[in-house]
């Protein structure tokens, strides 16, 4: 089968596309031929060595993945040939990644994908959608009619916030480093979104939440958070959810954070158990099919671009080169 890979770690030049044995399933497996997959930023964290998840080469790149059951293992039991499927969380803790015509995903990590539902749309939507919906609910507990404030609304996380707690009652207030990204996060229902470069950024914060009592949940996606800032705008009792910027070690202002009993909590998604995200995952295709959940795509590539993929990805998280609204997804 055709895959994009790695032998070694380093920059997106040394993802290769070639030829890989198809694998065969284990007992809690079943074979995906994969329709789609899309990239996320952790993808070229392993890549280029930055996290340690690799425990074997070639290493198949890629979280995420939507496809068709084409085989079962003999102890698989939730899906049968020819179902539709969506899922994350591979290519992580030593497993093989997605990014090939074919995938052996354990079954615990796989959901049905809606019927209207392309693969596209489905693979777009796995990781980010899964982050944003248990960093909502599993960890803060968003409550209708609290105000969520979330960077970059035209992201692949904040795109998935922004729609999310949109669809929970919550007003959302939101970011975007250009026109075009503030014109889609009015698309998606943001109740503010302002780029985040205006220095009057903070006095309309202020304007839109505290008539509600400040910001009730931050949703932090940059990676560098500038806590004297989020502090001062948050209400009482607020929560702050951190889940970017591992090598960030910012200063903490702890009087601002005490005396207002902010909460904060931070999460990785790949953490969850397989029950916590199935949860997650079957609520997204709910929202999807309510017409409440539309996963953002900024760019469609053939797989075989997978080394052109990863650059842009790369050139956007890291290097906020403001090209990609959205996801990147790759078709094999
Ligand atoms: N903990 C977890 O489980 C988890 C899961 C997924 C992702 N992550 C992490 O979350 C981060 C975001 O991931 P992503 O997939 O959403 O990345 P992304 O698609 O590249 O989105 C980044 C967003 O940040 C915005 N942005 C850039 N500079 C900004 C600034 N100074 N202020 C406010 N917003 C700014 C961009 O807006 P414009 O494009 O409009 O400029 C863009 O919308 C990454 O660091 C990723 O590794 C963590």
């Amino acid at each position: 089968m055709k895959a994009a890979f790695i032998r070694e770690i380093g920059s997106p030049a040394v993802i290769q596309y070639g030829e890989l044995p198809k694998p065969t399933p284990r007992p809690n497996e079943v074979l995906v031929k994969v329709g789609a997959v899309s990239v996320n930023p952790i993808d070229t964290y392993i890549r280029a060595g930055a996290v340690a998840m690799i425990n074997r080469f070639p290493y198949i790149l890629g979280c995420d993945l939507a496809g068709t059951v084409e085989e079962i293992g003999t102890e698989a039991k939730r899906f049968q040939s020819g179902d539709r499927v969506w899922g994350s969380n591979q290519g992580l803790f030593g497993r093989q990644g997605t990014f090939a015509e074919y995938a052996c995903v354990d079954e615990r990590w796989l959901y049905p994908t809606p019927a209207r539902m392309t693969d596209a749309d489905a693979a777009a939507g796995a990781l980010v959608g899964l982050t944003a919906h248990m960093g909502l609910f599993l960890h803060a507990d968003l409550k209708p009619g609290e105000v969520v404030f979330v960077n970059g609304g035209a992201g692949g996380v904040g795109s998935a916030v922004l729609q999310l707690a949109k669809a929970a009652g919550a007003l959302v207030a939101t970011t975007g480093g250009s026109d075009e990204s503030l014109e889609i996060c009015k698309r998606l229902g943001a109740d503010l979104a302002v780029n985040y470069r205006d220095t009057k950024l903070d006095d309309q914060l202020r304007a839109f939440s505290i008539p509600h009592g400040g910001i009730h949940l931050w949703f932090e996606t940059v990676r560098e958070p500038m806590f004297d800032r989020t502090f001062s705008l948050m209400a009482p009792r607020g929560r702050v959810v951190l889940m970017a910027g591992r090598g960030a070690r910012p200063e903490f202002p702890v009087g601002p954070f005490y005396v207002k009993d902010l909460r904060m909590m931070g999460f990785a998604m790949f953490n969850g158990s397989p029950d916590e995200q199935r949860v997650a995952a079957l609520k997204l295709n709910t929202l999807y099919e309510l017409g409440r959940w539309s996963p953002l795509i900024g760019k469609t590539m053939p797989l075989s671009e997978a080394t052109d993929a990863h650059q842009l990805q790369e050139n956007n998280t890291i290097n906020k080169h403001g090209t990609l609204r959205g996801k990147i997804v790759l078709q094999p």
